[in-house]
């Protein structure tokens, strides 16, 4: 174990969020670490939540089946927690362009009764807090660094890039030790699969396994970058420990861009169950959003930490293939 991660050995964290895809991986490293761990977790049926997510640690953790919503909760959970890592969200653009006021009140409005939790009850308690890339909108230039101008083009980005100016604001206004991290696609084993409305990494993983076939819109060379989760994990655990790392935002992002076309390819070689992957003109309500080609330098992020993404786009993939053949029927219903 780093000097730097021996902090969280015996330290009392809280993971908001923390049933669901990114936070039950990071919770079971911070049990890994020796941290006192408590999850909240709403475990609203259409998100990410899944008690098999943290089936290894579910007796080393304490489970809060919260909402972050409810102001009550929140602050008695927050007393005398070292670290916040807060992950609970509406993550799902597609929803929160149906259903924009739920989105402003997870997003948002829980967000500030969370920071005002923590002004009034633990003014010395350190916050990771998870944004995303996709507060940036459409590129301007590439790759995408944190200078980029934020102009989001849906309502989740608009949201989220109010959860994080709170948290900095918080941070700056009343000290309180907050930072951001903006994190691109990230996949791996516990993502939500019973619908496709999370991203399209998991309908591609869904139906490659289930031998469907892959279409990419238009011609599949809009380039993305990927975290696998492990890595995004140690992005949270390296800002956390890192004081400077306060009052800022880090872009969290991948190795190499790749193709739409070609992850799509990757899938189906993985999968091996013999879909195809195929291109297909846009469809024009979906064109009206796209964002043509993202990808985020992480600079910022490796020259405070060192942190880098170690795990390669395919050998993510087939972990996380391997993870749902196994484990599949307690993610497709
Ligand atoms: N996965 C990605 O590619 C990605 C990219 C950018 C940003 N993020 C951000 O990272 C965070 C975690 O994302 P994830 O991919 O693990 O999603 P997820 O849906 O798997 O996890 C979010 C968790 O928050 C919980 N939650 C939602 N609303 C809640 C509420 N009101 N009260 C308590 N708990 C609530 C859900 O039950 C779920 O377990 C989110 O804030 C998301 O915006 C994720």
């Amino acid at each position: 174990m780093s000097a730097d991660l021996q902090r969280f050995s015996g330290a009392k964290v809280l993971v908001t969020g923390g049933l669901g895809f990114i936070g039950s991986h990071l919770a079971k490293r911070l049990v890994e670490l020796g941290a006192d761990v408590t999850i909240v977790d709403s475990l609203i049926p259409e998100y990410g939540g899944n008690l098999f997510n943290v089936r290894d640690i579910a007796d080393r953790v304490r489970i809060n089946l919260s909402d972050i919503r409810d102001p009550w909760s929140i602050r008695q959970l927050v007393r005398g927690q070292d670290f916040l890592f807060n992950l609970a969200g509406q993550v799902s653009h597609v929803d929160s362009m149906e259903d924009p006021q739920t989105d402003l009140e997870i997003n948002v409005k829980a967000q500030v009764d969370l920071l005002e939790a923590c002004r009034a009850g633990n003014p010395d308690i350190r916050i990771v807090y998870a944004a995303s890339r996709q507060q940036y909108g459409r590129p301007q230039f590439l790759p995408v660094t944190e200078d980029h101008p934020l102009v989001p083009v849906d309502v989740n980005g608009i949201n989220l890039i109010a959860g994080e100016s709170y948290h900095l604001l918080y941070h700056r206004v009343h000290g309180i030790r907050a930072t951001s991290l903006r994190l691109t696609n990230t996949y791996g084993p516990h993502l939500l699969m019973k619908h496709g409305r999370q991203g399209f990494i998991t309908v591609f993983i869904r139906r490659a396994l289930e031998g469907q076939d892959l279409q990419v819109f238009g011609d599949g060379s809009q380039l993305r970058d990927f975290t696998y989760v492990d890595d995004c994990v140690e992005a949270f655990l390296a800002v956390a420990v890192h004081d400077e790392a306060y009052g800022r935002a880090f872009n969290v992002g991948g190795q190499e861009p790749v193709s739409l076309l070609e992850v799509a390819r990757l899938c189906q070689e993985l999968a091996g169950a013999g879909g195809k992957a195929t291109t297909a003109p846009w469809p024009p309500e979906r064109e009206r959003i796209d964002i043509g080609s993202i990808y985020v330098s992480h600079e910022r992020l490796t020259r405070l930490t060192g942190w880098e993404p170690k795990v390669s786009l395919r050998e993510g993939l087939a972990r996380t293939f391997d993870f749902y053949r196994a484990h599949g029927e307690h993610y497709w219903t």
